[in-house]
């Protein structure tokens, strides 16, 4: 591994930061996952509190200046869902300025620059990982955005094309000096998509990188632990979760509860996220309780209602067909739902589906109505935190779909 673990921890955690002119309540951000992170399932994770920012899915410039719909569906947003940073992919210096240019007219208040897409539709024109290729261009690229407007513009990034090409510390770097203000990195290769372990070292190596700007460390955090190790190995200003927010929506909440528990007074960053001192964490801080069945029901319900009110009935209950066996990983026994949740076009018949496999799921519950211990879903561990032979068998899932390979 060409980057060294550093020996000692740093171990400040929470605050609020701020991104360029942008003030976040906190330094926990939701990831732009396509096809999952539209309006609907952000308003779900705003409500429950603890996210300082989210992004939209990937939105391509071009589309967006030529006012195609559906590039224009995945950046609606309401009030409630503030603050926004949408996140443009494209590898035309003007469009990307100008898509810039046209996000900022509309209040949107930051926009990020994807450069760790791995598809090959985007990298084949310059686009997503390709940009971590040409570090110049790159820069030029994003100079021109960030000269064109006042709100922030970010980049998302993976450590590099592979291994032999871990560009990201020498990107980041570059992109500093554009006036990028924040640097968001995914610790895996294009070549590696969602294999092995995330390299917290490989991160670690870009928040030494840069001078200023905070480094939002990302990749594999499923669990409030997993977010704290993230921070204590790589000295981020905060972290970024995907597919962990959507295995469990309260996870940025928890985490706020457990990192804040577990260290008072943390103002030990400053207003970039950069850490200026440090302070230990009590070794056992108890981690918040999984939430209840019956909260988890009324949240992925909540998610259903607003998907229905974004997209329409039917559409949003088709959409929701892939996101209702998500909640259910963690109901314990779950084939009942899931096989019957994938056929539902109304919410009558979401609502009908639910209700018997509540009675269904009864036989599995002991007299207090909790899951009997042999049908509990095992812990969560983030790849980053097991045993290395056992990252390979255990990778949380990539949702189905062309992004597989993101
Ligand atoms: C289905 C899916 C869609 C994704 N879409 C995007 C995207 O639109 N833009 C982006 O920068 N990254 C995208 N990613 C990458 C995630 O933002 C994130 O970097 C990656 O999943 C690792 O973080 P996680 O383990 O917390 O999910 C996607 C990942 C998945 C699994």
């Amino acid at each position: 591994m060409p980057f060294g673990l550093p020996q000692c921890a740093n171990l400040a955690y929470l605050s609020a930061m701020r991104i360029g002119s942008l003030t976040l309540a906190s330094n926990l951000f939701l990831s732009p996952l396509a096809g999952y992170t539209n309006l609907p399932f952000r308003l779900v994770v705003r409500e429950i509190g603890g996210v300082g920012l989210c992004t939209t899915d990937l939105v391509n410039a071009r589309s967006l200046l030529e006012k195609n719909k559906k590039a224009f569906k995945l950046i609606e947003t309401r009030p409630a869902d503030a603050p926004l940073a949408v996140q443009l992919f494209g590898s035309v210096p003007e469009e990307m300025r100008d898509a810039a240019i046209y996000l900022e007219s509309i209040g949107i208040a930051s926009v990020d620059v994807n450069m760790g897409c791995p598809v090959r539709k985007v990298c084949g024109v310059g686009g997503g990982s390709a940009m971590m290729t040409d570090l110049s261009k790159t820069a030029a690229l994003v100079r021109g955005m960030v000269g064109a407007v006042k709100i922030p513009v970010t980049a998302k990034m993976r450590l590099g094309w592979d291994d032999d090409n871990l560009t990201a510390p020498d990107l980041a770097r570059a992109l500093e000096d554009t006036g990028v203000t924040a640097i968001f990195v995914h610790g895996r290769t294009r070549a590696q998509g969602f294999g092995g372990a995330v390299n917290l070292a490989g991160i670690r190596a870009v928040v030494q990188a840069v001078k200023n700007i905070p480094v939002i460390g990302n990749g594999d955090i499923i669990t409030p632990r997993a977010a704290q190790k993230m921070f204590d190995e790589t000295g981020c200003a905060g972290v970024s979760i995907g597919r962990g927010a959507f295995y469990n929506p309260w996870i940025f909440q928890h985490t706020l509860e457990y990192l804040n528990g577990g260290a008072s007074g943390l103002a030990s960053r400053n207003e970039n996220g950069r850490l200026v001192s440090s302070l230990a964490l009590p070794k056992e801080i108890a981690l918040p309780p999984e939430p209840l069945f019956a909260e988890r029901v009324r949240v992925m319900c909540r998610h259903l209602d607003l998907m229905i009110e974004v997209f329409g009935e039917e559409l949003g209950c088709r959409m929701f067909r892939k996101v209702a066996p998500w909640y259910a990983k963690r109901f314990g026994p779950c084939h009942e739902f899931n096989k019957r949740a994938v056929q539902t076009s109304t919410r009558a018949e979401f609502q009908d589906v639910l209700e018997n496999y509540i009675r269904w799921r009864q036989q599995f519950l002991d007299d207090n109505g909790e899951l009997l211990p042999r049908f509990r879903p095992p812990p969560m561990v983030a790849s980053f935190m097991r045993e290395p032979a056992s990252v390979q068998r255990e990778q949380i899932p990539v949702p189905k779909g062309p992004v597989e390979v993101w």
